[in-house]
């Protein structure tokens, strides 16, 4: 099987392309050699390669940015979305494509489903929408995936900038935002369950488990055994150009019952990351 991968060099797409290229034919394009919102490029690329499936993990990730450059958020997490789903279609691949748990507003009270009508409450979530209706109306052959405070090896995330921050000794983390983190490593064996399955449709796509951003970092310090005073911070002390939601727990119900894969839990899949980051385990 042939897959392409876009954005090979992002966090998430430096971890799949490592992992697909031991299972499939992998072409693997860099943010540099493939502008998603470049038709051209977009286009001569996946009509050369004529890929079973297409791996989109291109987006502007930076949510606070987004909020400044909305131009440039709905360019790349939409239109570049579309031409993706576009290409791919017309090549007969299956797609699959990163969504996020900011489609909602985030004051549910029980895990979002995919049939739970979206409610974007800041740019990137209403940019990141605007790419999934662009995906689903022109590739129905096409998964998107919906991931939540994603964090690997290869990238900036929240437990990099937890073990630089504790350098200080103190942090203050929010208490009053309850989420699933989840890592490349688990949300790649996700993809990979939608691929082999062909699956089509939204999934959410996270690992199990709630915890709030500072227990995620209480926890963080405590596998990488540094002592740091942790904290309690409300959203309300701690404000941010873009809204975060406060309540962004995706049940997962679906693609467990859809691919037969049930993500681990949130705990054991950071144990993983630092047991990797230590070099004793390989992905
Ligand atoms: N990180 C999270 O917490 C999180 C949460 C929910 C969902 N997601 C979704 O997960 C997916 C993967 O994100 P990630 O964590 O791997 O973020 P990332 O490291 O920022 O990866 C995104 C990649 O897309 C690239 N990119 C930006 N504009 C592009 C363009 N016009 N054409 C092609 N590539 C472009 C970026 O390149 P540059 O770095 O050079 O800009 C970067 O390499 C995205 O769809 C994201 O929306 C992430």
């Amino acid at each position: 099987m042939r897959m392409l991968i876009i954005a090979a060099d992002g966090q998430l797409g430096t971890d799949a392309v490592s992992y697909f290229s031991k299972k499939y034919d992998v072409s693997a394009f860099k943010t540099a050699d493939m502008d998603v919102t470049d038709p051209i490029r977009v286009n001569g690329a996946i009509l050369a390669v004529k890929p079973d499936a297409v791996l989109n993990c291109a987006a502007m990730t930076n949510v606070d940015g987004c909020e400044s450059q909305a131009e440039q958020a709905y360019r790349v997490n939409a239109y570049g979305a579309g031409l993706v789903a576009l290409a791919a279609a017309r090549v007969g691949a299956h797609l699959v494509h990163i969504s996020t748990d900011y489609v909602f507003a985030g004051d549910g009270s029980r895990p979002y489903v995919e049939t739970d009508s979206p409610d974007p409450q800041n740019v990137y979530g209403a940019s990141k929408l605007s790419g999934e209706r662009h995906v689903q109306a022109l590739c129905p052959n096409s998964a998107i995936l919906r991931t939540a405070w994603l964090y690997g090896p290869h990238g900036n995330n929240f437990v990099k900038t937890m073990l630089k921050l504790a350098e200080k000794g103190e942090v203050g983390v929010v208490t009053d935002q309850v989420g699933n983190p989840t890592s490349t490593f688990e949300l790649i064996r996700m993809i990979d369950a939608v691929v082999a399955c062909k699956s089509t449709g939204i999934f959410h796509a996270t690992c199990e488990g709630v915890v709030s951003w500072n227990g995620f970092a209480r926890e963080i310090f405590r596998l990488a055994g540094v002592e740091v005073n942790v904290k309690d911070v409300t959203s309300e002390e701690f404000v941010r150009p873009a809204h975060r939601p406060a309540y962004s727990v995706l049940s997962k119900d679906k693609i467990a019952a859809v691919t037969g894969y049930r993500p681990a839990d949130w705990q054991d899949a950071l144990r993983e990351y630092f047991d990797y980051q230590a070099g004793k385990i390989d992905f």
